[in-house]
């Protein structure tokens, strides 16, 4: 299965994990040669890429279309139809109601923690943090909790790439742990 280009998630981090390199001003689209999503240059950066994820689209329509990057290719498609800039994470919301929503704070806070120490792995891998649906399920919800929690041996816990921050975890464990 092709995978979309997720513009969106390169910028995202750019505002948490990697500082240094949002201060140095490098593009993060190669060819736009700038993140100024006004300018020419990036704009024809920006088509090229909505061309691919379109191709990238169809085929996972084809191949894997109840998987949740059909869903997420098509969401992305469907944002950035006439936009070039970023979209906030609960913008791009997928799946059943209840999505993930700007209006609701809490929402906003436990999705960006998820984006951040998950979605690299948990956009396509078993599950997507974007469909709040899926992983609000108790059964799944129970998955999460067993999974992030500090006492959980090496090797089961998640993330499997760096300590969670505690803050971040008990954001994510509340979440778990709603009624
Ligand atoms: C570097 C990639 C990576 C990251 C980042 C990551 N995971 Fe995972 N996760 C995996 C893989 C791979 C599996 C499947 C392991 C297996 O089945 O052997 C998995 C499995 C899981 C499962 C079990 C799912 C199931 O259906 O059995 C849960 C729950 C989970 N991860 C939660 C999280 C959470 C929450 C985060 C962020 C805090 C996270 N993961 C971050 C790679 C990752």
């Amino acid at each position: 299965m092709v995978n979309y280009l997720d513009t969106d998630h390169w910028f995202d981090r750019l505002e948490n994990d990697f500082p240094n390199l949002k201060a140095s001003g490098l593009p993060l689209l190669f060819d736009a040669q700038t993140n100024d999503t006004t300018s020419p240059l990036y704009k024809s950066a920006f088509d090229l890429i909505a061309t691919f994820n379109a191709e990238a689209d169809a085929e996972v329509k084809k191949a894997q279309p109840q998987h949740d990057e059909a869903l997420a290719s098509a969401k992305w498609l469907q944002i950035h139809a006439t936009n070039y800039n970023r979209v906030q994470p609960t913008d791009r919301a997928i799946g059943n109601e209840p999505r993930w929503s700007s209006n609701d704070t809490n929402d906003v806070q436990v999705l960006s923690a998820l984006n951040q120490y998950c979605f690299r792995c948990h956009g396509t891998i078993k599950f997507s943090v974007f469909n709040k649906d899926e992983i609000r399920r108790p059964e799944f919800r129970a998955l999460i909790n067993q999974a992030i929690r500090s006492d959980t041996p090496l090797g089961l816990r998640m993330p499997p790439d760096r300590d969670l921050p505690d803050g971040v975890r008990n954001l994510i464990l509340q979440f778990t742990q709603q009624p």
